[in-house]
């Protein structure tokens, strides 16, 4: 019998298994199997808590803190497990087309400023200085040199080789049923093939956990679809990654320059359509009109997991044994190092590195 079962294989659910096997504890992961039906196989791998958020809460603090992580964590997956996950520190360029949004531009980096993040604004010229393949008429930009990027693939490839390593099992084909409990103790889970004992829990299987039965309190999420897509650039165009609107461009190293996204209520569809990709493309032209001759290289789909605030769901559930890391919605590669950290602690019986009231899992209870 495992000390712990982890429900979902995607880049939550492993983060969480590795560091958890580091303390020593046995521990099971149970997914599925498929690994292009996970939301962190379909990522962007924008690590960018700055740009991501638009006050300086609870979410922003927690995004910071994970941030702060990333380098020495990917840099331990990359040892222990001989794959290296791409980890880039180039920084970020957010750049604005009208009056209005770089005033709201401006608004953010002077809050982000007080709370101690660097980042220097810019003019049309400074833009085009940074960015000579930039040909969209801007009115200027931010750049924030401390936000980063990792590739989502590669990362989850990292991730499963260090689970194996730290000597964590890993169940292919395992879709998880029903939570079992017993006098309010977790005992294990119920899958489509048979029950398996534990007295350890963690839920961390994206936007279909809310189908898992026997969860207390339930757990409440909806899909936000992404379409996103990449183009083989000849030669490198950007050299950091770069935000404007509601789109953004990452330039990987190999040339896969990704374009994302769509941010669609589908309900579970994922359907790469005319109108999402037309979208995209369309974008990726009025960035930088060099694209226009690009390779199309892949186009695909995932599932953000958004609760109703946002914010992901952290923390001990209504039943003892059983923990909730769901619900990442636009941010779950940025938030790995630090939902691991949590999760960990809690198992621990240690005290969480940042408060959780914010995330609790029963807060949308009434
Ligand atoms: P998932 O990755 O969805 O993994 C859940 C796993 O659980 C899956 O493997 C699934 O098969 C399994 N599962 C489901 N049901 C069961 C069951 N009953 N039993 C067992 N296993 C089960 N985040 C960033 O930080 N930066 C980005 O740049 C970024 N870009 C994105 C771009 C797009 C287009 C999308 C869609 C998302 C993006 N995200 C980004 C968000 C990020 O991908 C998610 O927040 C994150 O992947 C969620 O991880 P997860 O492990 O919780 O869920
Ligand atoms: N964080 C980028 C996205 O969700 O598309």
């Amino acid at each position: 019998m495992p000390d712990v079962i982890v429900v979902g294989g995607g880049v939550v659910g492993l983060s969480i298994a590795q560091a958890v096997a580091a303390k020593g504890r046995s521990v099971t992961v149970l997914d599925p199997g498929d690994p292009t039906s996970a939301a962190s196989w379909a990522a962007a791998g924008m690590l960018a808590p700055l740009s991501e958020s638009e006050r300086p809460d609870a979410f922003f603090e927690l995004c910071a803190a994970s941030l702060r992580l990333y380098r020495l964590w990917a840099g331990r997956l990359q040892t222990q497990s001989g794959l290296d996950p791409e980890y880039d520190e180039s920084g970020l360029l957010c750049v604005a087309t009208s009056k209005q949004s770089l005033n709201a531009l401006k608004k953010r980096m002077a809050w982000q400023h007080d709370a101690g993040f660097s980042s220097e604004f810019l003019t049309p010229e400074d833009v085009q200085r940074l960015e000579p393949n930039l040909t969209l008429e801007v009115t200027g930009g931010v750049h924030t040199p401390g936000e980063f990027q990792v590739r989502p693939r590669r990362l989850l490839e990292a991730l499963k080789a260090a689970c194996v390593a730290s000597g964590v099992e890993v169940q292919a084909g395992q879709r998880v049923r029903a939570v079992l409990h017993e006098n309010e103790q977790v005992s294990g889970v119920e899958t489509e093939t048979g029950n398996i004992s534990g007295e350890c829990v963690v839920i961390a299987s994206g936007v279909r956990s809310t189908e898992i039965l026997g969860l207390r309190p339930r757990l409440r999420m909806k899909a936000r679809k992404g379409q996103i897509l990449s183009l083989t650039a000849p030669m490198p165009l950007f050299r950091r990654l770069i935000r404007w609107e509601h789109s953004y461009m990452v330039q990987r190293k190999d040339g896969e320059l990704v374009v994302g996204a769509t941010n669609e209520d589908a309900g579970m569809d994922r359907n790469i359509t005319p109108a999402g990709i037309g979208e995209l493309l369309a974008r990726a032209q009025e960035i930088s009109s060099h694209t226009a001759s690009f390779a199309i290289r892949e186009m695909w789909t995932g599932l953000r997991p958004a609760t109703a605030d946002g914010l992901p769901v952290l923390g001990h559930a209504g039943i003892r044994g059983l923990i909730y890391a769901a619900g990442h919605y636009r941010n779950g590669i940025l938030l790995a190092p630090i939902t691991a950290s949590i999760v960990t602690a809690l198992i621990e019986g240690e005290a969480p590195p940042v408060a959780l009231e914010p995330f609790a899992p029963d807060r949308f209870e009434v």
